[in-house]
């Protein structure tokens, strides 16, 4: 089992380089299907889910060729089956692009329903809701979504709820339907953003992504492209949240400082300084934290991607904050975790009680699903002690070279598969 272990107690200084945003790339990548052209995507962060979705798209006979680790070459082309098989689903939930990519091209998707996940039962109705009001006839079968139209028309949609996923799975579809779709109450993340100017990029006609309501007009084609994906806002702000736990000065850098508006306001009220460049931010933590409290909303809200890991920091923060999850049912797996690592905090509902400690002591603990075991890491490197962070395939889905980027800010972390060498680690920084 690949396990991280990490020498806590020293603060993080330095400069890191943010790499491109995961999940802008999951619907950059469904996108790109849409043309028999040739598209280059760069700043392609080189994770595991994203290797996921090119294998899927493989499957489905598009061509995928990789430059350089960050930079993907696809083609739609030689497409020859519309079936994205149920194993590419089950490995990432955001195969399910693939359905509405190649349902606006080909007016024809089968994919697996994909089912609930470790942060809870997650629903797809909005998706099949924008698709069938597009004139598709959407049915599930035996565990698969069907869905075929003689045409696509452009269709008035109102979302329920804030949905990425919905948001984006209906504007890959409208933006080859015949004429006018308006998709109300839509996301608004950087990333659904992203996907709406590479798919302009290819010839689409999108306006108003960043908006609550995203106007699509429908063209026959769309084309080859090159495109750079925009930078990862989770990343940046895992990484900000590491510095201000462990009272380091880090720099942030290649980012959007914008979209990290509400994780730099909730740390400097924490009292970590944060000072803002063009596309770095420096964030410099204190030892005098204190308590706050959080509520995850759409953005421009304070993300759930985000919660677990400012959540180590309130940890760690005198007085008593709260954090209330309000998109994921299921997102405080992590705290048993903290709590085997001195942290106290109680779960209520949805809302997680922190009484701040005055610091972290080393655990064996257990990565219950991707952020949750990035803010792992962060407790273990803010924590007295050698942790052991396992099942950190977790954090592979969305961190790249995570150790690496970390040991480079003077972090002591090792990713170790065999006991043998973990224990000489630990002897040797012990
Ligand atoms: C995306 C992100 C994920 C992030 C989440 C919220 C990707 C690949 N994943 O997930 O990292 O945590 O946004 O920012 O981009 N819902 C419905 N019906 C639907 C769809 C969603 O009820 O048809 C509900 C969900 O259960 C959840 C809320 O809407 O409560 C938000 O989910 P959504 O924005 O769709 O999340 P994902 O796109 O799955």
């Amino acid at each position: 089992m690949e396990q991280y272990v990490i020498r806590g107690g020293k603060p993080l200084q330095g400069e890191v380089i943010i790499g491109g945003a995961k999940n802008a790339a999951l619907g950059i990548l469904a996108a790109a299907v849409m043309t028999d052209d040739t598209v280059t995507i760069e700043n392609l962060p080189n994770v595991s889910d994203i290797n996921v979705l090119l294998q899927a798209i493989g499957s489905i006979g598009a061509g995928t060729r990789r430059i350089n680790k960050n930079v993907v070459e696809i083609s739609g082309k030689d497409i020859n089956t519309l079936c994205v098989e149920d194993d590419y689903i089950r490995k990432i939930r955001a195969s399910y692009y693939l359905l509405g990519a190649l349902l606006g091209k080909y007016k024809k998707a089968e994919v697996a329903l994909p089912g609930g996940c470790n942060i809870g039962s997650r629903p797809i109705d909005q998706h099949l809701k924008g698709l069938r009001a597009l004139g598709a006839k959407v049915e599930i079968d035996n565990g698969m979504i069907h869905a075929e139209a003689e045409r696509l028309t452009g269709a008035h949609i109102y979302f329920d709820n804030v949905s990425v996923g919905a948001t984006i799975n209906v504007m890959l579809a409208a933006c080859m339907a015949d004429g006018r779709t308006t998709l109300e109450n839509s996301a608004k993340e950087p990333h659904i953003v992203d996907v709406a100017n590479f798919l302009n990029s290819m010839g689409a006609n999108i306006k108003g992504a960043g908006t609550d309501v995203i106007r699509i007009n429908g063209v026959k084609e769309l084309h080859g492209c090159e495109y750079i994906i925009i930078p990862d806002q989770i990343e940046a702000g895992t990484f900000m949240c590491a510095a201000a736990a462990t009272k380091g000065d880090v720099t942030v850098r290649n980012i959007i400082p914008k979209h990290m508006e509400s994780v730099t306001a909730k740390l400097i009220e924490t009292g970590a300084k944060v000072m803002e460049g063009m596309d770095y931010l420096r964030v410099i933590g204190t030892d005098k934290s204190h308590a706050t409290s959080i509520k995850t909303l759409p953005y421009p809200g304070f993300p759930t991607d985000m919660q677990p890991q400012m959540a180590v920091v309130l940890a760690l923060a005198a007085g008593t904050s709260t954090i209330t999850e309000s998109i994921f049912e299921n997102r405080f797996k992590y705290v048993d975790e903290l709590i085997r690592m001195g942290a106290d905090i109680k779960v209520e509902g949805n809302i997680a009680i922190i009484h701040g400690v005055n610091g972290l002591k080393s655990a064996a603990v257990n990565a219950p699903d991707l952020r949750a075991g990035a803010a792992l890491v962060i407790a273990a490197l803010a924590a007295s002690g050698c942790s052991d962070v396992n099942e950190i395939r977790y954090i592979k889905r969305g961190y790249e070279d995570f150790d690496v980027k970390l040991r480079a800010l003077g972090a002591d972390i090792e990713e170790f598969s065999d006991e043998r060498d973990a224990l000489k680690f630990k002897l040797r920084t012990g």
